[in-house]
């Protein structure tokens, strides 16, 4: 098999974030930490077990979703190449694969990630199912490194699946989505995960799961940041919080202090009082015709709505306009 197991490095991801911004974020009254800092080794591990637990319907939604219509998908789509983004484990992405695999021999598929942890369990996954599959690994941001990706002659499926798009804000998910729409050539989809509005304790359960295993992984963040920029956050000194923002149909996922605490930055110390919260994530869900303004917006053009029975989770298949 040619499988090589080398990661390419687009950018220098870790000097994309000062401490000094970072500081700044921490100063302001409604503080907050990248999100992307949730995923380091730990934090790519414990995602993977968030999607096992029982309250976390998503990743079980649209990996049904799939099991169903991957073969619709490859044959509307024509992928000769797979280029996810966010990739994870590329558990569900496998589906794609092996049928693609079906109807063509020479298959390409690019994960792209900003973990390296998460490129190797796709290494993982992937490695053994064919020599017709040349798989390349690419560590990167998708926010700010997208222009630096290959091109391909061949016709090219995008993959944004997990919701991962509801961690953005609108203005961020519309400048995501338009630079992919404008890299999309003419054979070219997109196919993208979306968390639809439901029942709110189904989806503030999905947060907040009993093993405790998303607390863990809100709290990693703090050890990222830590080893990162030589930082001294005790995560015991906080709180877990995902609580459901109805104005905005979004979950807020906080780390609320449980005392005051002051940390040694080397730009400026950090003072966080009792009972403050720093935001970590949001995790968006959409109605029907909140996602297709943000298609719109992005110069993007449904071509298919695959849903599941409950209508809990959407995968369109997407072209540009
Ligand atoms: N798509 C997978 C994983 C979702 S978790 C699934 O559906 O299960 C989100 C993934 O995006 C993680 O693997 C994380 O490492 C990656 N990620 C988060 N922020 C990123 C960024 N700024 N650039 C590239 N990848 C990022
Ligand atoms: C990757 N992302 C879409 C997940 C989500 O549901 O927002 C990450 C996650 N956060 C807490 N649990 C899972």
């Amino acid at each position: 098999m040619s499988h090589t197991h080398d990661i390419q490095q687009i950018s220098k991801v870790d000097d994309s974030f000062s401490l000094k911004e970072l500081n700044l974020m921490l100063k302001k009254k409604n503080k907050s930490i990248p999100t992307k800092f949730l995923y380091d080794d730990l934090g790519s591990k414990l995602f993977e077990e968030i999607s096992n637990t029982k309250e976390y319907y998503l990743t079980r939604t649209e990996k049904k979703i799939l099991n169903k219509y991957s073969s619709k998908i490859i044959n509307e789509s024509g992928a000769r190449e797979l280029l996810e983004l966010g990739s994870g484990s590329s558990k569900k992405t496998k589906l794609l694969i092996l049928e693609a695999l079906k109807v063509e021999n020479n298959i390409t598929y690019v994960s792209f990630d900003i973990s390296e942890k998460a490129l190797k369990m796709s290494y993982e996954e992937l490695k053994n199912i064919s020599s017709n599959l040349n798989i390349k690994l690419v560590k990167g941001d998708f926010i700010n490194d997208l222009e630096k990706l290959d091109h391909t002659d061949k016709p090219r499926l995008y993959l944004f699946l997990g919701s991962t798009l509801g961690n953005f804000n609108n203005e961020t998910a519309i400048k995501f989505l338009s630079n992919i729409s404008k890299k999309m050539k003419k054979n070219d989809f997109l196919l993208l995960g979306v968390d639809k509005i439901k029942n709110k304790e189904i989806i503030k359960a999905a947060y907040n799961d009993q093993a405790g295993i998303t607390e863990k992984f809100n709290k990693n963040i703090l050890n990222v940041i830590n080893k990162e920029y030589d930082l001294n956050f005790n995560p015991k000194m906080f709180r877990h919080v995902a609580e459901f923002n109805e104005d905005k149909n979004q979950i807020e996922m906080y780390l609320k202090a449980i005392s005051d605490q002051k940390i040694n930055s080397h730009i400026e110390n950090i003072k966080i009082n009792l009972g403050e919260k720093i935001l970590t994530e949001i995790s968006r869900k959409f109605s029907d015709s909140s996602i297709d303004e943000i298609f719109q917006n992005s110069g993007l053009e449904t071509v298919h709505d695959f849903k599941d029975e409950r209508n809990y989770y959407s995968l369109y298949l997407l072209k540009s306009s």
